[in-house]
């Protein structure tokens, strides 16, 4: 594999700095944030704000690729119209000055929340089971159709055929630290949700991924675990929470593993050739061991 020079926006955030980690192992890698990472990052680190396009044409001069990270997560709750702002306008920047600057990839952080799904409206069920990239997107909150345009955005660049663009859209990000917290959310009684997840290290490897697959010109994949945080079976509690079974849905998925997730990932699979390792009964086993360790010590 070439070593590639790639510039990370957002490098020093929760996602970012597995990012910067797993490229790091192969490539030279460039962080390109507001804020400093933690200390010990392998990568070089450039002050950038991604709503400054002459210090974003700057940072990612010389690079190979770029993957956009930086932004304002869903998880931050802000204003409705810094969503639009940072997402949309920061992604438009990062579009232009890497196609100013000759750069070959861009990899954009997507979201699941395109689809809107994740909002559990009322008048908003899934099509289909699983949920693939062939699913019609319909998101009402601002971060989610942030993410829409910013992939519409990628797609403009792409169709100019200088500049290939990937959006990954990863489920719900489990770090390390954050796996009590989120058995926490998805064990409340009566959560009205999808159980869905990816951990951060295979998120990582995915937008690895991304930056080393050759061909694709432009396209958007789901990054998604296998199977699903809830312990029970997934059509059960599928109908359950969200109402009866969508006549599109693939029964014989769900009798191979009845815990499947109620997202796909077939297309990341075989297009970037990319697949998730993790196990959730394992994670919360080891997290249960983990906590019993704690509690005697
Ligand atoms: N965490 C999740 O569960 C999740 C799920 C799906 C998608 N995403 C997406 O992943 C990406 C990274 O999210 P995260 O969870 O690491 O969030 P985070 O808030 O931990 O990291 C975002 C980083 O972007 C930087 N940043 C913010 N505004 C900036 C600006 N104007 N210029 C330069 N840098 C700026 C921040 O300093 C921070 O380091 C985001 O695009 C987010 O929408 C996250």
């Amino acid at each position: 594999m070439e070593r590639k020079r790639v510039v990370v926006t957002g490098g020093s955030g929760r996602v970012g700095r597995h990012v910067i980690e797993c490229l790091a192992a192969a490539h030279e890698v460039v962080n390109a944030d507001l804020a400093p990472p933690a200390s010990g990052q392998k990568a070089r680190f450039i002050r950038t704000d991604v709503m400054d396009i002459d210090a974003v044409r700057a940072a990612v001069k010389g690079a190979d690729a770029v993957v956009h990270l930086a932004g304002l997560d869903h998880d931050w709750g802000c204003p409705p119209e810094q969503y639009i702002d940072v997402n949309t306008r920061g992604s438009w920047h990062v579009l232009q000055a890497a196609e100013e600057q000759g750069v070959r990839k861009v990899v954009l952080c997507s979201s699941i929340s395109i689809c809107g799904l994740q909002e559990m409206r009322p008048d908003w069920h899934p099509q289909a089971l699983p949920i693939d990239e062939t699913h019609e997107n319909r998101p009402v909150y601002p971060y989610g159709v942030s993410k829409q345009i910013a992939e519409a955005m990628g797609e403009s660049f792409a169709r100019k055929g200088r500049m290939d663009v990937i959006c990954l859209r990863p489920l719900a990000v489990i770090l390390p630290e954050t796996l009590g917290a989120y058995l926490d959310f998805v064990d409340a009684p009566g959560r009205n949700w999808l159980f869905y997840y990816v951990t951060a290290g295979d998120l990582a490897r995915a937008f690895r991924a991304a930056v080393e697959v050759e061909g694709i010109a432009f396209d958007s994949f789901y990054i998604g675990a296998d199977d699903s945080s809830h312990p029970r079976p997934t059509l059960e509690w599928f109908q359950d929470i969200v109402g009866p079974l969508p006549e599109a849905t693939d029964h014989a998925r769900y009798r191979r593993n009845p815990r499947a997730s109620v997202f796909g990932n077939a297309r990341a699979r075989a297009r970037l050739g990319w697949a998730p390792t993790s196990d959730f009964n394992a994670m919360r086993a080891a997290h249960a061991d983990r906590t019993l360790e704690r509690e005697d010590a």
